[in-house]
């Protein structure tokens, strides 16, 4: 940005006065306040080129990689802080120990854990992800963090990825919606954001060493949107490379994706490695990781206390420059990104102080778990659930009392205080009578799948059936548990049904009580034959410090659920596209794996292969029931860099407030290249009271409906006939409405 002359002078002036003040030996960085309306790009850029003249080389290869498990070094001669950073994408992780992955065991780091990502992509409410992202910020402002490693982007593939939980979907539109209010509202508390993990680490299974083969249009179309709408519209300032390769070279330092992050998106930030996913010097010098976290150096180091000198950019970094067989030049674009982040975080002194565990968190946390459950079932009005007098409610399964926000991997919480959903339901049902049994037990803890359960597990289905008999409603509350291959990192599920007899249980419950509502609780759909055995379902993901609030606010009715499903439950695994083709599709030969599907991921594989999911991505339920009338658009005809303005009206014409979300696909028709049926491109979710109407509208650009076309390795419009599908699910259309691109 070109500074204007007079300002010019001042800023020249001012960078003698510095350099002089700098290499007159003081030992400290010239205390110029940053003015509020002085944090301007041109200034912190030129401050940033005369620190950088300065700093030995040996000062700037430090601030490139860790001097700990999750911090770098500082400058201490010059004043500049280390950067500290903590996982994770649904609350602070507690306090990790200096060297290795053990938990320091302190006494203030405890804090609201928020719901996983998948029940914040479930509530289809951009504003809402501002709230989640702003708490989670002031949290990690107030655990003193600089980088918050989060939000994870991921695509779901396959219902077998372990991370799943973590995301935000199958879809790339929504994906990228719901990142860009989160990144910003962490940022606006002075803590950089990481998204996470660029790119296709779509499962866990062999994460650091799969060689994911995928073609441009997918990487496009699919990958890589949700990571591009961080950077360009969210202006993330830290981005985290993953684990696998992506055709052959390892993605933290891949000669591609660097291209597209830095050079064609404008990523001004820092790239972070994963914890070990740097694996060269060379590439990671020319190929853009400007932080290098976790390297395993033992092999390499002499000792402990060096180990961190062994890592790609530190001491080989250094020697292959002063060899000159590596420029300067890289390392100074390292270091004036890392200055770049310190700027917006530890050395911006307008930096807002942060809280911890407030009740405005606590708020936030239970509104996202409230508006992320997703009704699936709800025959005869099963739910609500009145709190009544001499009703007696069983509850059912280890996941009413079992603690979530523990397991999982590198996501996981120490939180204040964690709310069960047998406790939220004791809390909200006053009157009716609550009678808990465990019913199965997984035996898993956090850390290990293969302990074997405590408690006999015939006397507990034994127990379990007695108490369903003798009560008017059971509520099972099963699903996963973030205990290894059940929904958590390093580790894909291996089976799609129900772990734990779970489904042996709920048909022995059936056969003495058929009022029975299902609470699922998981980060990833399961396979469903038992339905039938269910007068309702719910799906209730991880919920955090609030679960079992958020649970009973829709149990009871207290709210309308208004959760849509953010990725389609597969009926049979085999549905399912990345399953279909075999072991190269997924998990990979163990060396490769090719996403064979292409750009047909998710209910774009459903809808183009007809196949039916067991519930479809966009699908929830309400206690009310919602229409959507007076569908239209604007024009017929639309140029191809044009604004398309749907205009309908909603009508709740149930009988209890809610939410409906409006949900926008397009599809070309005939199209010259391979597509999908249709694409969601575009949602509003939309409050209403019961009997009120209200005209929505909802504008797409043109441009929007391009696909990326490899014959000129760019993105195309192509001209001719489209469909527009509006409705409240995928698979539950109201009005499709053709239209023409010229
Ligand atoms: C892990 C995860 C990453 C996390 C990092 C630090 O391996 O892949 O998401 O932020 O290491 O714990």
């Amino acid at each position: 940005m070109r500074v204007p002359f007079k300002k010019n002078i001042t800023l020249l002036t001012l960078m003698i006065c510095l350099h002089i003040s700098l290499i007159s030996g003081q030992d400290k960085l010239p205390q110029i306040q940053l003015e509020k309306n002085q944090v301007s790009t041109a200034y912190v850029e030129t401050k940033i080129d005369s620190i950088i003249a300065v700093l030995t080389l040996e000062e700037k290869i430090g601030l490139t990689h860790a001097q700990s498990k999750f911090s770098t070094k500082g400058v201490s001669r010059l004043g500049i802080p280390e950067v500290w950073m903590s996982d994770g994408p649904h609350g602070v992780r507690e306090e990790i120990l200096w060297d290795d992955w053990g938990e320091a065991d302190w006494t203030n780091d405890a804090i609201t854990a928020f719901p996983a990502l998948t029940c914040l992509a479930a509530s289809f409410n951009p504003e809402l992800s501002g709230e989640y992202g702003f708490s989670l910020g002031e949290e990690a402002r107030y655990r003193k963090k600089d980088v918050l490693l989060g939000p994870g982007v991921n695509i779901y593939r396959t219902p077998f990825n372990g991370r799943n939980f973590e995301y935000l979907g199958e879809d790339p539109f929504l994906a990228s919606t719901m990142v860009v209010p989160y990144v910003k509202g962490v940022q606006k508390n002075g803590v950089a954001a990481c998204v996470k993990h660029y790119v296709l680490n779509n499962q866990e299974h062999l994460r650091d060493k799969i060689n994911v083969e995928v073609s441009d249009r997918a990487l496009y179309e699919i990958y890589l949107p949700a990571f591009k709408a961080a950077v360009q519209k969210g202006k993330v300032w830290s981005l985290m490379g993953a684990y696998n390769k992506f055709r052959g070279q390892y993605t933290t330092h891949h000669k591609v994706l660097n291209k597209i992050l830095k050079k064609d998106w404008g990523f001004d930030g820092v790239v972070i490695s994963d914890w070990g996913s740097a694996h060269n010097t060379k590439e990671a010098a020319l190929y853009g990781l400007d932080m290098e976290m976790g390297t395993g150096t033992d092999g390499l180091g002499v000792s402990k206390k060096d180990n961190y000198n062994y890592y790609h950019l530190a001491n080989p970094f250094l020697k292959a420059i002063k060899k000159g067989e590596l420029s300067e030049d890289l390392l100074d674009d390292k270091v004036r990104r890392v200055l770049r982040l310190m700027y917006r975080t530890n050395l911006n002194p307008n930096r807002v102080l942060g809280k911890l565990n407030n009740k405005e968190h606590h708020k936030v946390a239970r509104k996202v778990g409230t508006e992320g459950i997703v009704l699936l079932k709800n025959e005869d009005a099963f739910f609500p659930i009145k709190d009544k007098k001499g009703v007696t409610i069983a509850v059912i399964g280890e996941n009413a009392t079992r603690n979530m926000t523990r397991g999982g991997g590198s996501s996981q919480l120490k939180p204040k205080f964690e709310v069960s959903p047998l406790e939220g339901l004791k809390a909200r049902y006053k009157n009716a009578t609550i009678i808990h049994t465990m019913g199965f037990e997984s035996g898993a803890s956090a850390y290990n799948a293969t302990l074997p359960p405590t408690l006999n597990q015939d006397s507990l289905f034994v127990k379990a059936i007695e108490v369903a008999k003798k009560a008017d409603i059971v509520l099972f509350i099963g699903g996963l548990n973030k205990s290894y291959h059940q929904d958590t990192e390093g580790g894909d599920r291996k089976v799609f049904e129900l772990p734990y007899g779970q489904e042996k249980l709920l048909n022995g419950i059936h056969d003495v009580n058929k009022e029975i509502g299902f609470l699922l609780v998981s980060g990833n759909a399961v396979e469903m034959p038992w339905t039938s055995k269910t007068k309702g379902i719910l799906q209730t993901w991880y919920l955090g410090s609030m679960a079992g609030h958020s649970i009973a606010d829709i149990v009871s009715g207290d709210v309308n659920p208004s959760g849509k499903l953010p990725f389609s439950f597969p009926k049979k695994l085999n549905d399912n596209a990345a399953h279909s083709f075999g072991e190269i599709s997924y998990p990979g030969n163990g060396i490769n794996q090719f996403y064979k599907e292409g750009i047909l991921v998710g209910y774009r594989w459903f809808d183009t292969k007809k196949i039916e999911p067991q519930y479809a991505f966009g699908y929830g339920l309400s206690y009310s029931k919602f229409e959507l009338n007076n569908i239209r658009i604007n024009q017929k005809k639309y140029t191809t860099n044009d604004k398309i303005k749907l205009t309908l009206d909603v009508s709740n014409i149930g009988n209890s407030d809610g939410s409906e979300v409006v949900q926008v696909y397009i599809g070309k028709h005939k199209s010259k290249v391979k597509r999908a049926l249709k694409e969601l491109k575009g949602f509003k979710k939309i409050n209403l009271i019961k009997g009120d109407k209200k005209t929505v509208t909802i504008s797409i650009d043109t441009a929007s409906l391009a696909y990326y076309n490899t014959d000129i390795s760019n993105w195309s419009v192509e001209k001719g006939t489209y469909y527009l599908y509006v409705g409240n699910a995928s698979n539950n259309i109201t009005k499709k409405i053709k239209f023409n691109l010229f």
